[in-house]
C-alpha cells in the first residue's frame, strides 16, 4: 500500500456523530507539531500513564509522522488545543499462515477523556478507523487491546495469543542440541542496523506477527535516550551462524539487589532461524547468579520446555489475547493465507452492516493456496415458481460448509483456535455433517499465531 494517509476523507459518518455531540472530528497533519504535541499529551493521559520525558515526546511525534493521527476536539473545553479522543491508524503488512503478508491497517491510540467518556465517542472513532482502513484497501484492521470486552461489540475477535514464561533458573539443565554458531554480546547501537533485518525475517516465519515500524527498535534497543536506566541496563546478545551471518538476537536486562542473585528479563527474542531461537534460549536460561528468567509475550507454543531436562522448571502464566483482528474484506484476507488441507467450504459469514458480510467459497488446491470467492452477488436467476421439489434422481454428497459471524471468522483466520471449539461454544455451525472437521483441518496453520509486542 503506498498513498499518502492525507489523502484518506474524513469519514462523514464518524464526523456526523462526533458532531452531533457538539464535538468536532480532525485529521491532524504531520507538519503541525504543536497540535501533535498535544495529542500526544491526551494519548498518555487516557491510558493513565504519566506525561511523557522529552525524549519520549520526540521520539512519539516521529512516530506519528507515519501515521493517520485523529482527534475529537471540544470547542467548550478550557483547554481546547488538547484532543477529548484520540486515535492513530497506519498500513502495516500481518504475516499470516504460509508466510505472506496480508495488507492490514493498524489500529493505535484509542482514548476518550474520562470527562467525555460513554457518550459513544469510542464507536464513532471504530467506526472512522474501519472507513479509514478500507480506504487504504486493508483486507482487515488489527489491535492489541488493553480490556477484553471492548472490541468484540465492533467485529474484532482474538486472533492470535500471548502468555508470561518464567524459568527457574536453579532447575535448568539444557538437553537440546549445541547450536553450530555463536554468540556475541554487542552494543545496541551496534546492532541497530542488523536487527532491521533480522526483525523482518522473524516477523515473516510466525502468523500473527506485524511489520515493526521504523521507531520501534530505537526504542527496543534504549536508543532513544541512552542516559535512561532502562537504556543503561538493557544488553543484547547476537547470534551468528557457521558462516559469521547474524540470524538473531535478544534484548534483556538483569534487576538484583546488592549480594543478592537476579532476574534477567527479556522482551525482544528474534529468531530467523530455529538454531537462533536455541541458542538464544540457551544463553538465557544458563545465566548464572540469576534466580528467574521471564519473557513476556512469548508464544503459548515456545519449543523451549522441550529443550530442558525438567519442563516444570517452565511457569507459563498470563496466558492472553492479544491480537484482535476484525476481517473487512474476506475474499483478500482468505486467499492471502496456506490452508492444512485441501478441499472446498462454503462460508456463511454474518457481518450485520458490515463489510463482510455474505456467502464465499473457498476453494483449496493441492499446494495448500486457497481461494476465495463471493458466491451471493451473481445476478440472481429468474425466479422459479415454486412447485413440488423434483424427485432427485441420484444422491449428491451435500455441500461443505459453516455458518459464522464475523468475529468468529477473525478468531479461526490465522489458526489460533479450531473451528471446532468454537462449534462447541454454539458460536459456529455447520450446513452439512462432516463441515467442522474439515474446517478444522483447513484452518490448522503450521505455527501458532503469535504476537510479540504491543501496538
Ligand atoms: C475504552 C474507551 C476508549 C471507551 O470510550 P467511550 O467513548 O467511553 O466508549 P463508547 O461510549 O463509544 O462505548 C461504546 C460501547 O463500548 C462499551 N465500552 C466502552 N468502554 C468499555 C470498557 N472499558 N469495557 C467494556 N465496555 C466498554 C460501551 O458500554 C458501549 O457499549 P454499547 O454501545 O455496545 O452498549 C475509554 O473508556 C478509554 O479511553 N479507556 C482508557 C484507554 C483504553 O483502555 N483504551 C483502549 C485502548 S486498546
Amino acid at each position: 500500500m503506498s498513498f499518502d494517509l492525507q489523502d484518506i476523507p474524513l469519514d462523514s459518518a464518524a464526523s456526523a456523530a462526533i458532531a452531533a455531540q457538539g464535538l468536532e472530528y480532525r485529521l491532524l497533519d504531520p507538519g503541525n507539531r504543536a497540535a501533535l504535541a498535544a495529542w500526544i499529551q491526551a494519548d498518555v493521559r487516557g491510558f493513565h500513564r504519566a506525561r511523557p520525558r522529552k525524549s519520549d515526546a520526540t521520539h512519539q511525534l516521529q512516530v506519528l509522522t507515519d501515521r493517520r493521527v485523529l482527534g475529537v476536539y471540544d470547542p467548550k473545553a478550557a483547554d481546547r488545543e488538547t484532543p477529548v479522543a484520540t486515535v492513530s491508524g497506519w498500513p502495516a503488512g500481518l504475516t499470516v499462515p504460509g508466510g505472506r503478508s496480508v495488507d492490514a491497517w493498524a489500529v493505535s491510540s484509542v482514548t476518550v477523556s474520562p470527562t467525555h467518556r460513554r457518550r459513544g465517542i469510542a464507536r464513532a472513532l471504530m467506526a472512522g478507523s474501519v472507513a479509514d482502513a478500507r480506504a487504504a484497501g486493508a483486507a482487515l484492521a488489527m489491535l492489541t487491546a488493553t480490556e477484553a470486552t471492548i472490541y468484540g461489540r465492533f467485529g474484532y475477535a482474538p486472533a492470535a495469543q500471548a502468555a508470561t514464561i518464567t524459568i527457574d533458573r536453579p532447575r535448568v539443565r539444557w538437553i537440546g542440541p549445541a547450536a553450530p554458531g555463536r554468540l556475541e554480546l554487542v552494543e545496541p547501537a551496534e546492532l541497530r542496523n542488523d536487527a532491521a533485518a533480522l526483525v523482518r525475517r522473524a516477523v515473516a516465519r510466525t502468523p500473527g506477527e506485524i511489520d515493526r515500524w521504523p521507531g520501534l527498535l530505537d526504542r527496543v534497543l534504549g536508543l532513544i535516550d541512552l542516559e535512561r536506566d532502562f537504556a543503561r541496563a538493557t544488553r543484547v546478545v547476537r547470534y551468528d551462524d557457521e558462516d559469521g551471518q547474524p540470524q538473531g538476537f535478544v534484548t534483556y536486562r538483569i534487576t538484583r539487589e546488592l549480594d543478592e542473585p537476579g532476574i534477567l528479563d527479556f522482551d525482544f527474542l528474534v529468531a530467523a532461524t530455529d538454531d537462533a531461537e536455541r541458542a538464544l534460549w540457551r544463553f538465557l536460561v544458563e545465566q548464572d547468579f540469576v534466580t528467574a528468567v521471564r519473557g513476556r509475550l512469548r508464544s503459548i507454543d515456545e519449543p523451549v520446555a522441550w529443550l530442558l531436562e525438567d519442563p516444570r522448571a517452565i511457569t507459563v502464566s498470563d496466558v492472553v489475547d492479544h491480537l484482535w483482528v476484525r476481517v473487512l474484506d474476506p475474499v483478500a484476507a482468505l486467499s492471502a493465507r496456506v490452508y492444512g488441507a485441501t478441499g472446498t467450504l462454503t462460508l456463511e459469514i454474518a457481518d450485520p452492516d458490515g463489510p463482510a458480510d455474505g456467502t464465499f467459497e473457498l476453494e483449496v488446491a493441492g499446494n495448500g493456496r486457497g481461494e476465495l470467492r463471493r458466491v451471493d452477488d451473481t445476478p440472481s436467476a429468474p425466479m422459479a415458481t415454486p412447485t413440488r421439489a423434483a424427485p432427485s434422481t441420484r444422491r449428491s454428497r451435500p455441500s461443505q460448509g459453516i455458518r459464522l459471524g464475523v468475529q468468529e471468522l477473525g478468531a479461526i483466520y490465522l489458526g489460533g483456535v479450531r473451528p471446532s471449539v468454537l462449534a462447541r461454544a454454539g458460536r459456529l455451525a455447520e450446513v452439512a455433517p462432516g463441515s467442522i472437521a474439515l474446517a478444522d483441518r483447513m484452518f490448522a496453520s503450521e505455527r501458532t499465531p503469535h504476537l510479540s509486542i504491543w501496538f
